[in-house]
């Protein structure tokens, strides 16, 4: 029996940091409004020469040394991200190349916000099917660059971060460490409520930015992740009292109180970090995830729930031993 072991887990925040008050100089906002709303108070932006595969090295090096692993030892790369460097090559071979690995694989997974839980998921696969050893998981965004920055009802919402984590395979008969289950789904007729515009094939352009229908998104959010979740809790026999941290994809504060209410999941055990970085789409998990771990709440051995819901719609969730 082969389980995905979490390794290694890593982050990285851009150094510039944009308040909630420094966004009202530009645009009709307030403090009080986007911290009542969402409960951000800040996001980190990334600078005019960093981009989405610079973010993702800085994240996977921490990622690295925290398994105590050689860049090398990793034998394929699968990295989520809606802001890709380029259209091709993959940010993931970028990043490969940057890591100085020369065999193994690389690819990208393109799933908006909840494109670290199906990279997470994927891997996990790999993993178990014995195909890989150790894979490298990164959700990298620079959401700043399709942010329209006069629109109020979006570009308060978003931040550039990457987060990352090592999984390895071990051989050992205890199914209950590592990733024990994960569930991934997507409804493609909701893509309007949440959109980039433009994009090589429909509308090449260059002002590519974001737009979404709030209320839908809010709504179905809290809906679809409270479902699978419980289908997964099910499906791995394990009750929601057994989670010790809830770890959701961190878009808006009220989304993830109302989601873990709604699951009986007690106030205590929520991962929040929205509030110092907003919504950084697939790289919010990792984030939230590893700054739990450097400020010592999740522990080894603690059974965690991950799970997220984007644009597509695209929603997923994963339960693992820390
Ligand atoms: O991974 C998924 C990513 N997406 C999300 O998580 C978003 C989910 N949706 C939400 O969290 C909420 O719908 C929002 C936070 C985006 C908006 O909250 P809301 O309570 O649904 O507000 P609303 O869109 O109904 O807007 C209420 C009012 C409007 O004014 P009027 O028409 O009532 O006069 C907006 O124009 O608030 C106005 N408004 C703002 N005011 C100040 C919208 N954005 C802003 C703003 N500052 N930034």
């Amino acid at each position: 029996m082969i389980n995905t072991i979490i390794k290694g887990v890593g982050m990285y925040l851009p150094e510039k940091v944009l308040t909630n008050d420094d966004i009202s100089e530009f645009v009709d906002t307030s403090h009080e409004w986007i911290f009542d709303r969402t409960g951000i108070r800040q996001r980190h932006i990334a600078s005019k020469d960093q981009m989405t595969s610079d973010l993702a090295y800085m994240s996977a090096l921490d990622a690295i040394q925290d398994a105590n692993i050689n860049a090398t030892d990793i034998d394929l790369i699968i990295l989520a991200t809606s802001t890709p460097d380029q259209v091709f090559p993959s940010t993931a071979v970028k990043l490969q190349d940057m890591l100085n690995i020369r065999d193994g694989a690389a690819f990208d997974i393109h799933a908006v916000c909840s494109g670290f839980i199906y990279a997470l998921s994927t891997a996990d696969n790999f993993i178990k099917s014995g195909k890989y050893k150790r894979i490298l998981v990164i959700g990298s965004e620079v959401y700043s660059r399709i942010l329209n920055w006069k629109d109020r009802t979006t570009c308060v919402l978003f931040g550039d971060a990457s987060g990352a984590f090592v999984l390895e395979g071990q051989n050992n008969d205890d199914i209950r460490s590592g990733i024990i289950d994960s569930l991934i789904r997507s409804d493609g007729q909701y893509r309007s409520k949440l959109y980039c515009d433009g994009g090589p094939s429909m509308q090449p352009r260059t002002d590519n930015f974001i737009n979404m229908d709030g209320k839908e998104v809010y709504k179905h959010a809290v809906e679809k992740q409270t479902i699978i979740v419980e289908e997964l809790l099910d499906s791995a026999g394990v009750k929601i009292e057994s989670i010790d941290w809830f770890v959701p994809h961190q878009a808006n504060l009220r989304i993830l109180q109302t989601t873990a209410k709604k699951l009986k999941i007690k106030e205590e055990k929520i991962i929040v970090t929205v509030d110092k970085h907003a919504n950084t789409s697939s790289a919010s998990i990792p984030v939230a995830m590893t700054t739990a771990i450097k400020e010592n709440k999740i522990k080894r051995g603690d059974m965690c729930l991950l799970e997220a819901f984007g644009a597509g719609f695209t929603w997923g969730a994963v339960l693992l031993r820390y």
